[in-house]
């Protein structure tokens, strides 16, 4: 018989209008244990899902442009983690909810954003590339920032 060790919880915290709920910056040795390529592995795949996903019309429509998406989207990933600051570098500050005013985003595309991170990150969780703790960090902030993004009802 084999037992499952994993104290890793994905589960989504429900989402509440007008609350805006603090925000932990994941650990900084989530980076350093998948390393710049594992996080721009991370991102590719992360991309790759959404563009097949049930909220691809508000991303760019082609896989090359979605390729781009997901290294910018790295870049900040990377910067956030405690890195090299690229997406400052590439793109200016990043002002998130003012990046993300221009898009549609519900209660309903942050579930499927979320559930398709989940998937992209599972690699890493298989392959044990990084620790339970840093993983689980890491999907603390995309948890509770998902929230910030939110911007419209339905
Ligand atoms: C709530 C769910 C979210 C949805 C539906 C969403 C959707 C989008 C869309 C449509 C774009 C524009 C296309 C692109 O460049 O990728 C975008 C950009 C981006 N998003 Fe999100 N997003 C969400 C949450 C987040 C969160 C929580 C973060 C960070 C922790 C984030 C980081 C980014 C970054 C870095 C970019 C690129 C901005 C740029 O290059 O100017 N997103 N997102």
């Amino acid at each position: 018989m084999t037992f499952s060790t994993s104290t890793l919880d994905f589960s989504i915290l429900p989402y509440t209008e007008g609350v805006t709920i603090p925000v932990t910056k994941p650990n900084p040795t989530f980076l350093s244990d998948i390393g710049e390529e594992g996080m721009r592995d991370l991102l590719d795949r992360f991309y790759m899902g959404l563009f097949t996903s049930p909220i691809k019309d508000i991303f760019p429509p082609s896989e090359k442009s979605m390729k781009i998406a997901g290294q910018y989207s790295a870049d900040f990933f990377i910067q956030i983690c405690g890195g090299t600051a690229y997406f400052s570098q590439n793109r200016g500050a990043p002002q998130m909810r003012k990046r993300h005013a221009p898009f549609h985003i519900t209660p309903h595309a942050r579930l499927h954003w979320l559930v398709t991170f989940e998937e992209a990150l599972q690699p890493i969780v298989e392959q044990k590339l990084s620790t339970q703790a840093n993983i689980q960090s890491f999907w603390n902030y995309l948890n509770t920032f998902s929230q910030w993004m939110i911007n419209n009802r339905d």
